[in-house]
């Protein structure tokens, strides 16, 4: 079974700037709420993962069930991104390597934030990861318990 997410925050510093603009344009069945940046001068990548992730965790209905809210966070490694991301209560964010590594974000870990090194991955790969991530649901189950203790 898959899900269709079809509302994605996403946003990037300038390492991700470019695979952002090509994400938005490959992924045209979602709607993109884009938090920047918006050119490839240089900025500093906690300022755009906090304003992502606080629209995110003002919207999220309930932490384990909400399969509405989704967001993409795009740096050079991914690193700093998810390092900041997970600072905010609730929220899940997995840094990505691999299809397989997006599924089990998503199938054990209810990830509700994917992110990824724009510098690390080749554009194709980066595409398959975020199609795995969108489309792959929480399995639920004993991966619960698991959850509510991070
Ligand atoms: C920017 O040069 C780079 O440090 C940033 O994009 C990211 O990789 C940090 O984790």
């Amino acid at each position: 079974m898959s899900e269709i997410k079809n509302n994605v925050l996403i946003a990037c510093d300038h390492g991700g700037f470019e695979l952002k603009k090509d994400i938005i344009k490959q992924f045209n069945n979602y709607s993109f709420k884009d938090f920047g940046c918006s050119d490839q001068s240089s900025v500093d990548y906690p300022d755009y993962a906090h304003k992502l992730i606080k629209e995110l965790a003002n919207n999220l209905t309930d932490p384990h069930e909400d399969t509405e809210h989704f967001g993409i966070l795009i740096c050079g490694s991914g690193q700093g991104m998810a390092m900041t991301a997970n600072k905010q209560q609730n929220v899940r964010a997995a840094l990505c390597w691999s299809v397989e590594s997006a599924k089990l974000a998503r199938g054990h870990n209810n990830a509700q934030v994917l992110c990824i090194g724009a510098r690390l991955l080749e554009k194709k790969l980066a595409f398959e990861i975020i199609e795995a991530f969108l489309t792959t649901p929480f399995e639920g189950g004993r991966h619960v318990k698991r959850i509510n203790k991070i």
